[in-house]
């Protein structure tokens, strides 16, 4: 049996508590319902700065008889005491709280802190003083700044390029610190680009994906900026889910250095990306099939290349990513679709084949 099986066999037979933070957002309601799933015990966090009530609706109608085991706190992680009583009688946090924004934090690093870090620490400590085994939290391939390794390793970082990215090294810095200092354990996820159901189109990653298909859906030709050869490790949510699971439960050898990427790996150009979104696209909407991009010039402060080396991950979590792109395009679409279609102000529908929107 596969480590994560055996996980997920073992948290079956033992039911734990689990709190997550950010439980509205994209990831976070991922996590939810995964630990529904898997009969586990959940409270969710979320003040609904960017996350959405509708993702928790989907959690519980997902659940079916085991939504029953999720219950909800509207709260801020900015607030000590919300994070105290959220935390009591907890096993594990997964906290994915924070402002994602990198355009954000630019606008506004004193927010950006009080949520990431500020907020980061809060949960740190009240985890700690509640006796909370372990804290898996969130952290971002915006660590890597402009390192200019072609395949980003753990151990090397560059300068950190936004206001965001120091928010969450500086997270990487108190988790460990909170370990050497008190012994409290807990590993940051190093998350590149993540996709899949409950995405927020408006959201600060991946965007493209979901841009695309709506850009595909009404006939249109959508943009790459640059030549289309600028690549991303573009990630299904469920490893992100399974990276999470894994990092809960994996053994204290885990703790030091105690980060990992959580990617798939591979590289995908943006010319493979728009490919693969399109054909999955035309398995229900032939007339894509013929929609090609248009090119535009290079934009400013675009990292040409981000790709992760996930061997640790691999070595000691015992993570194992799906790797075919296609594939997990083609598991999420028909969410991605529907989403688009609930959306109030559809433009206007397909165009007939052959045609190009402006
Ligand atoms: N999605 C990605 O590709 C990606 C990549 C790298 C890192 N991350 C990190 O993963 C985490 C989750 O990201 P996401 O894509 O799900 O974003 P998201 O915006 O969908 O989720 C974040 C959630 O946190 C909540 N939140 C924000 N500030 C809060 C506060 N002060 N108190 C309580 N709740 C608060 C928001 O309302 C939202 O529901 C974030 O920490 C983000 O920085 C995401």
């Amino acid at each position: 049996m596969n480590p994560y099986n055996e996980r997920r066999t073992a948290l079956r037979k033992t039911p734990r508590r689990w709190l997550v933070t950010g439980a509205a957002g994209f990831i976070g309601s991922n996590l939810v319902s995964a630990l529904l799933e898997l009969d586990q015990h959940v409270l969710g966090l979320d003040n609904f700065v960017t996350g959405h009530r509708h993702n928790l609706d989907a959690i519980r109608l997902g659940a079916g008889g085991r939504a029953a085991n999720f219950e909800f706190v509207e709260a801020d992680i900015c607030d000590l005491d919300a994070c105290r009583r959220a935390c009591e009688g907890i096993d594990f946090v997964l906290h994915q709280a924070a402002l994602g924004s990198v355009p954000w934090s630019v606008a506004d690093p004193l927010e950006s802190n009080r949520t990431n870090v500020d907020g980061f620490l809060n949960m740190l400590v009240a985890a700690r003083d509640a006796g909370v085994k372990r804290m898996v939290y969130a952290s971002s391939s915006a660590v890597y700044g402009d390192d200019p390794a072609e395949s980003k390793v753990e151990a090397q970082t560059g300068r950190l390029l936004s206001p965001y990215a120091a928010s969450k090294a500086i997270d990487e810095c108190y988790g460990q610190a909170f370990y050497c200092t008190y012994g409290f354990e807990s590993i940051g996820l190093r998350y590149f680009n993540v996709f899949g159901p409950r995405q927020d189109p408006n959201g600060a990653y991946a965007a493209v994906i979901p841009r695309w298909i709506a850009e595909l859906l009404e006939g249109k030709a959508c943009t790459i900026y640059g030549d289309g050869l600028t690549s991303r490790d573009f990630c299904l949510v469920d490893n992100v889910v399974q990276a999470n699971i894994l990092s809960a439960l994996a053994p204290k050898a885990a703790l030091t250095p105690g980060v990992f990427n959580v990617a798939v790996g591979e590289r995908t150009t943006l010319n493979g990306l728009y490919g693969a979104i399109r054909s999955s696209l035309a398995k229900t909407t032939p007339e894509v099939g013929t929609l090609e991009p248009l090119y535009e010039g290079f934009r400013l402060g675009d990292i040409r290349h981000s790709l992760a080396d996930i061997s640790a991950a691999k070595a000691s979590l015992g993570y194992s990513p799906t790797t075919d792109l296609q594939a997990d395009l083609d598991s999420v679409i028909g969410w991605y679709i529907a989403d688009y279609e609930s959306r109030p102000h559809r433009p206007h529908p397909p165009l007939p084949s052959g045609r190009r929107g402006e």
